[in-house]
C-alpha cells in the first residue's frame, strides 16, 4: 500500500451540545478517509453532516476525539503545513490589494519581496486575472474574488489541496469556469485533493473518488465511488456521458436518503 498524502484514521468528533452544556454531540463517527498522493477525491453529505469538521481536521484546525490523522505517514499534530486551504467563505484581506493577497503567504515564508511579486504576478495571469492586481477585493467581482483565493492557495504549491465547497455562491456559468480552471492547474501538478461539496454533479465531474456521508449525528462514510470518467474532462460536457448519467443515479441513489434525513433533521433542530 502506498503512504497516502492524508489519512483520517478511525476519526471521532464530539463537541458540546448546544442546548445542554454537559451533553456531546457526536458529529462525525469512526470515519476513514484516505488520499492519495496525486488523487482528486470529494466528499458529498448533507448539509450539518460534518464535512467542515473533517476538513478543518485534516488542516490541523481542530483536535479529533478519537483516532488518527497523518500526513505523508507522519502523524499531524499541528497545523498541516503540506497542505493548502479554501474556505467556503471569502477570506481575501480586504485592505490588501488583489497581488498583495495572493503574494502573502510567500511573503510570510521569508520570500523576498520582488521574488514573491513576480511570482504573484504569474499566477494572477495563470487566473485570468493579469492587470487587475492592484484592485481591491471589494472591487473585484464574486468570480474574481474566488480566483484570487485560488492563487492565493496555490502559488505555494501545497502537497495537498483542501477546499471547502469554494465555488458554492458562485453563478453556474462562472462555477463551470473555476472548476475547469482547477481541473487544468491540478492536472498539470497533480496535487491530493480533498475537496467539500454538497453538489453532486460537481463532485462527479471533478473527481476521480466520491465518497458519500451519512446525516449526523454519528456522521461516517455510506458509500464510495470510483469515477472511471475520461479526462482531460469539461465539466459542462462530462455531464452529458452515458457512464456520468450512470455513476450520478449510482451515488444519487446512496446520498437522497440522506439528505431528506439531514433536512428534517435541520427543521427539528430548529
Ligand atoms: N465548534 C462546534 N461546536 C459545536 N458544534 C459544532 C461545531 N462545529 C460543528 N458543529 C456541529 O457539527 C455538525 C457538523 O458541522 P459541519 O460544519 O462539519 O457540517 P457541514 O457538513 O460542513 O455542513 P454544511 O454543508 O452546512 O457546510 C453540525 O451539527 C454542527 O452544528
Ligand atoms: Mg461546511
Amino acid at each position: 500500500m502506498t503512504v497516502a498524502a492524508l489519512a483520517l484514521e478511525n476519526i471521532t468528533c464530539t463537541f458540546a451540545a448546544r442546548d445542554n452544556r454537559a451533553q456531546r454531540y457526536t458529529a462525525v463517527k469512526d470515519t476513514t478517509l484516505r488520499i492519495e498522493p496525486g488523487e482528486f477525491v470529494s466528499v458529498v453529505g448533507p448539509t450539518g453532516c460534518g464535512k467542515s469538521t473533517l476538513l478543518n481536521i485534516g488542516a490541523g484546525l481542530l483536535q479529533p476525539s478519537a483516532g488518527t490523522v497523518s500526513v505523508f505517514g507522519e502523524p499531524l499534530n499541528a497545523l498541516n503545513r503540506r497542505a493548502g486551504y479554501m474556505f467556503q467563505a471569502d477570506a481575501l484581506m480586504p485592505w490588501r490589494s488583489a497581488i498583495d493577497n495572493v503574494m502573502a503567504g510567500l511573503s510570510f515564508h521569508g520570500v523576498p519581496p520582488a521574488e514573491a511579486r513576480a511570482q504573484a504576478d504569474e499566477w494572477l495571469k495563470r487566473v485570468g486575472l493579469g492587470g487587475f492586481g492592484d484592485r481591491y477585493p471589494h472591487q473585484l467581482s464574486g468570480g474574481m474574488r474566488k480566483r484570487v483565493a485560488m492563487a492565493q492557495t496555490l502559488i505555494l504549491d501545497p502537497d495537498i489541496i483542501l477546499m471547502d465547497e469554494p465555488f458554492s455562491a458562485l453563478d453556474i456559468q462562472t462555477r463551470q469556469l473555476m472548476e475547469n480552471e482547477l481541473l487544468e492547474l491540478w492536472a498539470a501538478k497533480r496535487k491530493a485533493v480533498l475537496f467539500i461539496t454538497h453538489d453532486l454533479d460537481e463532485a462527479i465531474a471533478m473527481s476521480d473518488r466520491v465518497v458519500v456521508l451519512s446525516a449526523g449525528p454519528g456522521t461516517h462514510p455510506i458509500g464510495e465511488f470510483r469515477i472511471d470518467l475520461p479526462r482531460p474532462r469539461d465539466v459542462a460536457e462530462i455531464r452529458a456521458h452515458p457512464r456520468f448519467v450512470e455513476l450520478h443515479a449510482q451515488i444519487w441513489s446512496v446520498l437522497r436518503d440522506e439528505v431528506l434525513k439531514g433536512y428534517r433533521q435541520q427543521l427539528t433542530a430548529v
